[in-house]
């Protein structure tokens, strides 16, 4: 996966792409105090547009205050416009979004008090994130060995980047078991989510997803239950249990990396058919017209860049260029 871009964006900045590093003595680097998101921008006839932007950059901020930071450099309205500068910037006409908030100048003391918190917005190019034949097979998984984390050990509503050293365990732990992706089960043993997905399950066409107590308010899986309920599904949120994945018609997974994959293989048990259910092709499908342009909420979920708009040129890119 190629990372590069021109410029990613630091504290106002669009620095160069080789100059955007931080030192090591970077509290957030330590400690995980950090708050992230994941966004995407996607090519439609009308020129780039990002998914879901108002969402994903109040979630960011949602992240922070649930951190304790209690000042930030920026609001939302100036991040989001620091995001659509930072893709305008770098030509893409389609990318994946990286906004972080971390922590900066203290905090060595343990407490987000001491220093100060910093915001960085990367973009680069990240296709298939579930792997090319994903889309269409859909994937391999199993019940991960590491629980999800309680919602009192570390707070599950925000992308805390420390959070996902659990990601990692388990993610690492199923792909060396030759899975592609990892279910964690929540605290009381109920299905959670994946690494870095929401989960579905369809049973006699019923689609149940586990409800939000305990998991990430994923903004596909919110936009998923709009989607198939303006078709017409009955969508409920209700504890899963790790038998009632075995026994699915059909299994989906959904983030903003890896969009709507189904999930053709639970623990070695084959879901449904083992082939990607109807249920999953019909949301895939109205997911992919919603992030096209191409779909009657997508007026509502797309935020256009225009690319032929003179964007102010920010102070070092400027120099950089003459
Ligand atoms: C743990 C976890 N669950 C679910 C999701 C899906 O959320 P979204 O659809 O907002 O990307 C993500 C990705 O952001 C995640 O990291």
């Amino acid at each position: 996966m190629g990372m590069e871009s021109k410029y990613i964006w630091m504290d106002g900045e669009l620095v160069d792409f080789g100059k955007a590093t931080l030192h090591f003595l970077t509290p957030a680097l330590h400690y995980g105090v950090g708050v992230f998101e994941g966004i995407r921008c996607y090519t439609t006839e009308r020129g780039p547009a990002i998914f879901r932007l108002k969402e994903h950059t109040e979630r960011l901020i949602d992240s922070a205050k649930i951190l304790g930071f209690r000042e930030l450099p920026y609001s939302a309205a100036e991040i989001a416009d620091a995001i659509r500068q930072t893709v305008a910037a770098n030509g893409f006409d389609e990318c994946y979004i990286r906004p972080l908030i971390y922590l900066t100048g203290g905090g060595w003391n343990l407490t987000v008090d001491a220093g100060r918190a910093a915001v960085g917005i990367a973009v680069w190019q990240w296709d298939n994130y579930l792997g090319e034949e994903a889309l269409e097979r859909g994937i391999r998984a199993n019940v991960a060995s590491f629980t999800r984390l309680h919602p009192n050990v570390s707070m599950t509503k925000a992308k805390i980047t420390g959070n996902y050293a659990n990601s990692v365990l388990a993610k690492t732990e199923s792909m060396r078991l030759g899975f592609d992706e990892a279910i964690l089960l929540d605290p009381q043993g109920y299905v959670g989510e994946c690494t870095g997905e929401n989960i579905f399950v369809v049973r006699d066409g019923k689609i149940t997803t586990p409800d939000t107590s305990a998991i990430l308010e994923g903004i596909t899986r919110a936009s998923l239950i709009t989607l198939a309920r303006d078709a017409g599904y009955e969508v409920i949120e209700a504890p899963v249990s790790r038998d009632q994945l075995y026994i699915a018609d059909e299994v989906f997974v959904c983030g903003t990396a890896a969009e709507c994959i189904a999930l053709r293989e639970v623990d070695f048990r084959l879901i449904g058919s083992g082939k990607m259910g109807p249920v999953t092709r019909d949301l895939q499908t109205q997911f992919h017209a919603a992030i096209r342009g191409k779909h009657a909420r997508s007026a509502e979920w797309l935020d256009y860049i225009n690319t032929g708009a003179e964007l102010p040129l920010p102070v070092r890119a400027a120099a950089d260029a003459g």
